[in-house]
């Protein structure tokens, strides 16, 4: 299975699926790394010697022009073209894919986001949590659809808040699960062992 993966930071969830995926009998591959900002992580993939690409919001018109750009970079590397629809795997990407781009590749497109939805969506999940005062939080690897963090669950895994605990070491507890949660998922999508839902019509 060809994987495109999304970042805009030190893709450490990246870096894991470069190491997965360089094993050998690994059923999927990375075709190629895309980011909406000069990302550290990116350094990862070319290092693996992986083509990289940067397209950059202010650079297009709109939103959903934005979208139709890194739709075009993906595709340039197979992925949602032809018979195969590949996967895409949003790691740590920090904007909201526009619809026209999610249209395009539904169910094909994972995101992993740092907490247990339905709870704690958006952008500061790690930090919401702590100021809610949960005592359990996690991580959930979900299909995107055209809301926030809303598209079907796949795999979630769970900790507990240790009292006092910084956003940054509660965010770094929770990176550890989920890398292997990542790269768990992945390889069962690209085995077959986890089928990934038609998307519900709107
Ligand atoms: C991850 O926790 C991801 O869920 C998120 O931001 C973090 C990215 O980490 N929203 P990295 O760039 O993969 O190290």
């Amino acid at each position: 299975l060809k994987l495109a993966v999304l970042i805009s930071g030190g893709g450490s969830n990246l870096q894991a699926l470069i190491a997965a995926t360089a094993e050998p009998g690994f059923p999927a591959r990375i075709v190629c790394v895309a980011s909406d900002t000069d990302a550290p992580g990116l350094a990862h993939a070319e290092a693996a010697g992986i083509p990289t690409c940067v397209v950059r919001p202010g650079d297009s018109g709109s939103r959903e022009e934005w979208g139709q750009l890194l739709a075009a970079a993906i595709q340039e590397h197979g992925v949602g073209t032809g018979p195969e629809p590949g996967l895409i795997v949003s790691a740590g990407l920090m904007r909201i894919l526009p619809a026209g781009f999610v249209r395009e590749f539904s169910p094909h497109l994972i995101n992993t986001h740092p907490a247990l939805l339905p709870r704690f969506p958006g952008a500061h999940a790690v930090r919401d949590a702590l100021a809610a005062g949960a005592e359990e939080t996690g991580v959930t690897v979900h299909i995107i659809d055209e809301g926030v963090d809303t598209g079907p669950v796949l795999r979630q895994a769970a900790l507990r808040v240790v009292a006092g605990e910084s956003e940054a070491e509660l965010h770094e507890r929770i990176k550890e699960l989920e890398r292997p949660l990542l790269v768990e998922t992945v390889r069962e999508i690209a085995a077959g062992e986890l089928e990934l839902p038609a998307p519900s019509p709107a």
